[in-house]
């Protein structure tokens, strides 16, 4: 017999080993993140990899990190929870879990969800390799094998069905069993955890499993969420949610600032945040279709910084893209905020009717 440890014993080993080949480091969690004051809860060093891993995110140093959301993750972190932020688009979600692995160097391999990832791509299936039939893992399995945490991103965008297929992971079991496998009668079931081939799979104890969804797959008849299901309620009690919203307006304006390099004053980047949350407060009032995210604001910045034309830069990065409706709002909110109308772009002023004029005017003056 070639294999008795169990569950725990094997995770106990693969901490043992996971210790023993990875370098660490002392750090104080309010200052990786760039806050004031302690954490509660994290107001002693807390140890984390001495150096980044090779699939940890690109961190953005100016990322703006909310505390209070800060300390609720990394607590679910430290009870293995799976974590899932749900919000409107653009206030975070992705970006959040990223730079969260980023200041930590830990790893993130991230699942973009939609229609085509199925159960197989999650948890492998059989394959055809050298005339043989080879078991391989999918993105997720591999990750619970190797202790990568993983982000399934946009959620809501998975067939239902798909979810309930990965429950035990949810749910944080510590043996995660694989359909694909099969058993083969000939194994002894006390070998049954055998790393190599085996339909199950240990949960390596650095696993940590995040997800993001702008409706926390309830159901959802808002025309701005196309292409989304909903989620089993079975499904989305296996996570811890948080709910995240747009930052505080100081926090924007900070966030703003270092997202334009410093290029434009700080009353320009006020006035825009100013918009940006007097878009907010009409949508929540019913009066616009569609709210308007920090991505759009900082896409709206960072376009002033390299057009030298701020209103240039609004309808590129922002009113072009808006509903009719929403456009005669964001005209008005641009005046009261900035004191002058929006000078649209020639696109917008010129007509067909306008350049038939012309087109004819000149014709005939031609032909006189
Ligand atoms: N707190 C923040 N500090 C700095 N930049 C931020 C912050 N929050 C969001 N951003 C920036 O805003 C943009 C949108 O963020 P992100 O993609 O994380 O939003 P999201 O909530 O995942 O949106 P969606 O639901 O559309 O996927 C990114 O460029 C991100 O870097
Ligand atoms: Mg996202």
């Amino acid at each position: 017999m070639t294999n008795v440890l169990s569950i725990a014993q094997r995770q106990d080993q693969l901490v043992a080993d996971y210790v023993a080949t990875t370098e660490f480091k002392q750090v104080f969690i309010h200052e990786l993140f760039g806050f004031d004051e302690p954490l509660k809860g994290f107001e002693d060093a807390t140890q984390i990899p001495a150096e980044a891993h090779p699939l940890t995110p690109t961190l953005d140093p100016d990322y703006v990190f909310n505390p209070s959301l800060v300390r609720r993750a990394l607590l679910s972190m430290a009870a293995r929870e799976s974590i899932m932020l749900v919000g409107d688009k653009g206030t975070g979600k992705s970006s959040f879990v990223q730079q969260l692995m980023a200041r930590l160097n830990r790893p993130l391999l991230t699942i973009n969800a939609g229609p085509g990832v199925d159960e197989s791509y999650l948890l492998g299936c059989k394959t055809i390799e050298d005339g043989s039939v080879k078991n391989v893992d999918g993105m997720l399995s591999y990750a619970v094998r190797n202790g990568i945490p993983v982000l399934i991103d946009e959620l809501c965008t998975l067939r239902p069905g798909v979810l309930v297929s990965i429950n035990d992971i949810l749910q944080g079991d510590n043996l995660i069993t694989l359909k694909h496998h099969g058993i083969d009668p000939s194994i002894d079931p006390k070998s049954i955890l055998d790393m190599d081939g085996t339909m199950s799979i240990v949960r390596h104890p650095a696993f940590r499993l995040f997800a993001t969804d702008n409706t926390g797959g309830k159901s959802q008849k808002d025309g701005r969420f196309g292409g989304v299901n909903t989620q089993n309620s079975a499904v989305r009690s296996r996570f811890t949610s948080f709910k995240v919203t747009f930052m505080a307006p100081d926090r924007e304006v900070l966030a703003l600032g270092k997202a334009s390099d410093s290029q434009l004053g700080e009353d320009t980047i006020k006035s825009m945040i100013e918009l940006g949350f007097r878009f907010r407060a009409a949508f929540e009032q019913g009066e616009a279709f569609d709210n308007l995210s920090f991505r759009e604001l900082k896409r709206w910045a960072k376009k002033t910084a390299l057009y030298g034309d701020i209103n240039e830069a609004f309808v590129d990065a922002i009113y072009t893209n808006l509903e009719a409706g929403d456009q005669i709002l964001a005209e008005t909110l641009f005046e009261t905020v900035f004191g002058t109308e929006l000078e649209l772009t020639e696109e917008y002023s010129t007509s067909a009717g306008d350049m038939l004029d012309a087109f004819i005017g000149a014709s005939n003056s031609a032909a006189a």
